[in-house]
């Protein structure tokens, strides 16, 4: 089938490369020259685990490619909408403007019976506004929303192999027309033994708000419990492991930490918020206000912890922090909490070197007052006080011993509860967790 994909950002990147690997001949396209261009010659303009040699796989078939151009949509049955929605500056809402202009410049070349498919994450009411102008342009298309659940650093694996797949229709009938040709579009090994679910346009657009809340809202209950066992000196990891030993509860996404950043959670739960306002709701929503704040409560706790570590004062102290990226596997900066408290550990007078191996250009854009050092030994070379703040599998690795010589101070914080304490304790370093005795 031809397909187009609107947007080439994480999201659309991934999407195009996987639909063709499906099959499928793709266009991808984006107002963004440089990342067309990067697209072109078979490189993600992103680090995401997989797309790089997934890109080189699929274009090798000519069944890929890209472009700025958005009449080469013309002859594609199928469009995914996949351009972002970030927060408005200033304001708690999503900004639809990407989205808008993605639907103005595609409709000229619509065609009768084709569909267009939104995965962007819009608030709910979005949908049925796009279809309602799609009908005016083209009464015999349809507008489904699909929305997307990939992880960034899974996306290749998370698109391939979702864990279910919703299907907003008008009506949300099973019957529509719209429903066999995405059927179509994922057949294959993509579809075989996932789940489906056929809903309706608001349902569809709810199901990935309350997703993202829902995870958010479990990463700050754990921290929440974090700060209880900070006080009340019990450890937030055993207590994790043994509520998660109940099914209905879970043990993954209860890692407490320095809290969830990046560009979705945090911008999702906010602009849900704003919409749950707008619909006259917004009671239903005032605890997702509590896990934002508790979410951005753990930022300032890993500042005071730091500051204590150090004897009470940040001043002159010569602080390394490893990891820069929001997650590891990602080179995404956006709403890091790791940088975040690297620029409130620098504001208060600490020396800061941040550490990442893949995200430091990304860091410097956003942070340009901080300092970088891509080499892991030299970050560390020089440093009293080290700050895991993103636990990429080399940092987890680290060997305290080894570490040692190059640490004046020998203190250490994991701002996510990675690494063995005892080990670290053992060989002569001040370790501290976030939620642990
Ligand atoms: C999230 C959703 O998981 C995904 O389904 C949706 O499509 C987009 O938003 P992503 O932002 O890529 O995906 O990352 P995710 O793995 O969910 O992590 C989000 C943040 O939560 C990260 O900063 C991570 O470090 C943090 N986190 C996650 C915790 O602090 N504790 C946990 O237990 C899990």
């Amino acid at each position: 089938m031809r397909i187009s994909v609107i947007g080439c950002g994480y999201l659309g990147a991934v999407h195009a490369a996987c639909m063709a690997k499906l099959g499928h001949e793709v266009v991808g396209i984006d107002v963004d020259e440089r990342k067309i261009s990067a697209l072109s010659a078979a490189r993600a303009p992103f680090f995401e685990p997989g797309l790089d040699e997934l890109l080189s796989d699929v274009q090798g078939t000519g069944r890929l490619s890209f472009t700025t151009d958005m009449s080469k949509t013309a002859g594609s049955i199928v469009h995914f909408i996949c351009v972002g929605t970030p927060q408005k500056k200033g304001e708690n809402g999503a900004d639809l403007r990407h989205v808008d202009a993605a639907m103005e410049a595609l409709l000229p070349h619509i065609r009768p019976g084709d569909l267009v498919v939104g995965k962007s994450t819009v608030p709910v009411g979005t949908a049925s506004r796009l279809a309602d102008l799609l009908s005016e342009y083209q009464p015999s298309a349809h507008l489904v929303w699909n929305p997307e659940f990939l992880r960034e650093g899974h996306a290749v694996k998370d698109t391939l192999s979702p864990d279910r797949l919703v299907y907003g229709v008008e009506e949300g009938s099973e019957d529509h027309p719209a429903v066999t040709i995405l059927d179509e579009v994922y057949s294959g090994p993509l579809a075989d033994g996932t789940p489906r679910l056929v809903t309706d346009h608001p349902t569809a657009e709810l199901v990935k708000a309350a997703a993202n809340s829902f995870l958010a809202t479990k990463i700050s209950f754990i921290n929440a419990m974090a700060e209880v066992c900070e006080a009340a000196g019990a450890d937030v990891t055993s207590l994790a492991d043994a509520i998660g030993m109940d099914d209905r509860i879970g043990r993954k996404f209860l890692n407490a930490g320095i809290g969830f950043g990046g560009g979705c959670l945090p911008k999702d739960i906010r602009a849900f918020m704003a919409r749950a306002g707008e619909l006259g709701a917004d009671q239903a929503l005032t605890f997702l206000r509590e896990v934002d704040s508790i979410n951005m409560r753990r930022r300032t706790r890993v500042v005071e912890l730091t500051r204590e570590l150090c004897g009470g004062s940040l001043l002159g102290h010569r602080v390394t922090v490893l990891g820069a990226a929001f997650k590891p596997e990602s080179d995404d900066v956006r709403d890091s909490p790791a940088l975040s408290i690297a620029a409130q550990l620098q504001l208060q007078g600490a020396v800061v070197t941040v550490t990442d191996p893949k995200a430091l250009e990304n860091a410097a854009k956003r942070f340009p007052e901080l300092q970088y050092e891509s080499d892991l030994d030299t970050a560390i070379a020089g440093a009293d006080t080290l700050l895991l703040l993103t636990e990429w599998q080399q940092y987890k690795e680290l060997d305290p011993f080894e570490v040692s010589s190059g640490v004046a101070g020998l203190r250490i914080l994991d701002g996510r509860n990675v690494l063995d304490a005892a080990k670290w304790r053992a060989a002569g370093w001040q370790y501290r967790g976030l939620g642990r005795p």
